[in-house]
């Protein structure tokens, strides 16, 4: 957790300017805020990461990818692919625009592969939600060419990826729209928060008053403002764009350390034999906030997880049963289980969610022990990690190598 590794003296005297001022509403009260506007500073240092021309901080992560997904068109009815493996808020927030998820494979990368793409394309396909996980990023050269040849809609959920890039530019700028967030636990923390970043102006200006009830945010008296769509309450708070500037403007250096740290982990664990590890597409571009390793099969990773909690070894996520990261744990999602009805079950599902057959991201998730990397560790931390782990798949390997 990076984020909050760092948190200290930069953080506190941020939002003591705005406590100083009073004003946590981010918008308007000019006169009373004394020049202190920490949203718009907030968007702005996403800015600077990302190289994109349009941010816009909302409440959440979760609340960025529905305003993603509203201000790229996506809505009730359109058909959008959505991956197996993510934190649930991707699929819910295509549920809540009213659209219909369509899942598709991941491949080792993590992410949508594009043949997982492709075989579940339908000409009632609208879009796609593409989920760059574990800090990594999919395969971008494999997945435009179908976004450009289908005329889809891309939007990228990129909540886990903060800094992360391909080929030069950061994940959240190939598709339409895009959005991180800024919870807890992500390498740069808000406290609670997300950004949307995008390229096109008519998409930024749509989320810009999607989030806030459909106000235009022009002028400087909001009861005076017009309402050119209607839109809802994402917004954020000035005390949490006050965290959020902060936390991003320490991102490449975090980055530089997680990165460093990272490869001496794979290093170290890569000369013990049966660990392999999920592909980076761009290595250069890894944010490097998890080491995700392979074990050879879903059996070989259940029992190095039972060594692993055995022998002390903490600091990893098995998706693949422990987290809600994955679809075996969505029953809720697969059966429809809703407190009101969503468009999804008037409009009928376009899959059979309680009976999909997604082999290759049962295979891919079943054996991946993700590692979350420190950006404060020690080498010698990381060489004591690197040998708990090897000591406990060579226990696990071993009585099979020897067969
Ligand atoms: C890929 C992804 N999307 C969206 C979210 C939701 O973000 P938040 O917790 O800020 O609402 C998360 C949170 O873990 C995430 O990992």
């Amino acid at each position: 957790m990076p984020g909050t590794e760092l948190y200290g003296e930069a953080e506190r005297k941020e939002v003591n300017e705005v406590m100083e001022t009073g004003i946590f509403f981010r918008y308007n009260h000019d006169a009373q805020r004394n020049g202190i506007w920490k949203s718009k500073e907030f968007e702005a240092e996403v800015k600077k990461v990302t190289g994109a021309a349009y941010a816009h901080a909302v409440s959440s992560g979760s609340t960025a990818v529905s305003t993603a997904l509203a201000a790229a068109g996506i809505g009730a009815g359109d058909e959008v692919i959505v991956p197996p493996f993510t934190y649930a808020a991707s699929v819910e927030a295509v549920l809540f625009v009213g659209a219909k998820p369509v899942f598709a494979e991941i491949d080792e990368t993590l992410c949508l592969s594009a043949e997982g793409i492709k075989k579940v394309l339908t000409p009632n396909t609208r879009g796609i939600c593409l989920v760059h996980m574990c800090g990594g990023m999919a395969n971008m050269d494999e997945i435009m060419p179908i976004v450009k040849e289908h005329n889809l809609v891309l939007v990228e959920d990129a909540g886990q990826a903060f800094g992360a890039s391909y080929k030069g530019t950061k994940v959240g700028l190939f598709g339409k729209t895009g959005c991180y967030s800024f919870d807890f636990f992500k390498i740069a923390t808000a406290g609670e928060g997300g950004v949307l970043v995008t390229n096109d102006e008519a998409a930024y200006k749509l989320a810009d008053s999607y989030s806030d009830h459909g106000h235009d945010h022009v002028g400087s008296n909001r009861g005076m403002e017009q309402h050119p769509i209607v839109g809802f309450n994402y917004r954020i708070s000035e005390i949490h764009a006050a965290i959020g500037k902060v936390q991003t403007s320490r991102v490449p250096e975090v980055m530089q350390r997680n990165n460093k740290n990272k490869r001496l982990l794979t290093e170290l664990l890569s000369k013990t034999e049966g660990i392999s590890f999920a592909t980076i597409a761009d290595p250069e571009g890894d944010s490097a906030t998890f080491l995700n390793m392979f074990l050879p099969d879903t059996a070989a990773a259940k029992a190095v997880v039972d060594e692993l909690n055995k022998a002390g070894v903490g600091g990893f996520n098995y998706w693949f049963i422990n987290m809600y990261h994955f679809i075996n744990q969505w029953d809720h999602i697969k059966q429809l289980k809703t407190a009101s009805k969503l468009a999804v079950e008037v409009l009928g599902a376009p899959q059979d969610y309680v009976n999909l057959d997604l082999p290759k991201s049962q295979e891919v998730i079943g054996r991946l022990i993700s590692f979350g990397i420190r950006c404060t560790w020690t080498e010698e931390e990381v060489r004591s990690l690197a040998k708990n782990i090897s000591a406990c798949v060579e226990k696990v390997l071993a009585p099979v190598q020897n067969v």
